[in-house]
């Protein structure tokens, strides 16, 4: 089951009834005025001018904990720049547990002779409340590789978004992301069913995430696909293992790449 709507989040979340949402998973515009060509459509984001999302952030922050249910887990994407910015505002209304890292390989663009390559973006974890994640312990350097974004150009893997849903969630949970652009949180909750609302304000990735949508097959146990879809994730040797699977889920154990 899936909500989208296709409009200013902040707007939208001021309706949401208070712990509401068992999950809050999402991808903010980054500030950084992204323009990318790809296909040769304008693919910029919309509000990533620096200024839009910054200005509003304490606001969302405490929309957030107020949609949230006690014990539960918000994960925000970010990236190295603009990530101080967040985790000073969401300090204030979480407890902020973690910044893991995504390790997301492949090459870079921008100054080829005077910069590294941008090959991490990090991923905020914080809770309200005592939350207590599901499965074995893991490292917070998460190895996945990064999509081709054929739908939208900071487009996240599905495999990464199970993985913090297997962590973080459990069957018929609703799952929350307010910065949906093409919809991959909602896959990731559809297809392992979980419940999805989600925002988007330009009108090209929402429709381009609601037929995405509504594409997904319903979930059933036997389709599950929790981890199968390739990533890898624990560098820590307390890998998961078929017995790790919660009591009372369904859920198959990540494949872990060694
Ligand atoms: C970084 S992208 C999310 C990409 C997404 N994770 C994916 O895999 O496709 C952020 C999205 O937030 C949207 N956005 C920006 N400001 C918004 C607002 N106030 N309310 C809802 N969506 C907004 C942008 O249009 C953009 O698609």
């Amino acid at each position: 089951m899936f909500t989208l709507h296709n409009g200013d989040c902040l707007q939208y979340m001021r309706s949401m009834q208070s712990e509401s949402v068992d999950c809050i998973i999402t991808d903010p515009p980054y500030g950084i005025n992204i323009k990318t060509g790809f296909n040769g459509d304008d693919k910029s984001i919309s509000y990533d001018d620096g200024f839009s999302v910054m200005f509003f952030l304490d606001e969302y922050v405490k929309q957030w904990n107020r949609i949230l249910k006690p014990n539960s887990a918000i994960y925000v994407f970010t990236r190295y720049d603009v990530m101080p910015y967040w985790w000073i505002r969401m300090k204030g209304c979480f407890d902020m547990k973690n910044c893991i890292v995504w390790s997301k390989g492949g090459g870079g663009t921008g100054d080829l002779k005077g910069n590294y390559i941008g090959t991490h973006e990090m991923i905020l974890f914080g809770a309200k409340g005592r939350h207590i994640l599901s499965g074995k312990r893991e490292s917070n350097v998460w190895e996945y590789s990064k999509c081709k974004p054929d739908l939208h150009p900071m487009q996240k893997p599905v495999d990464l978004l199970s993985n913090i849903i297997f962590h973080s969630t459990k069957e018929g949970d609703v799952i929350f992301d307010p910065f949906s652009g093409s919809g991959q949180t909602g896959k990731a909750a559809l297809i392992n069913g979980r419940s999805f609302i989600g925002c988007e304000i330009d009108e090209r990735y929402y429709r381009l995430a609601q037929s995405g949508l509504e594409s997904i097959e319903p979930f059933t146990p036997s389709n599950n696909r929790l981890h199968l879809t390739g990533g890898t994730v624990p560098a820590q040797g307390d890998l998961f293992t078929p017995e790790d699977l919660p009591s009372e889920g369904k859920l198959p154990a990540p494949t872990p790449r060694r």
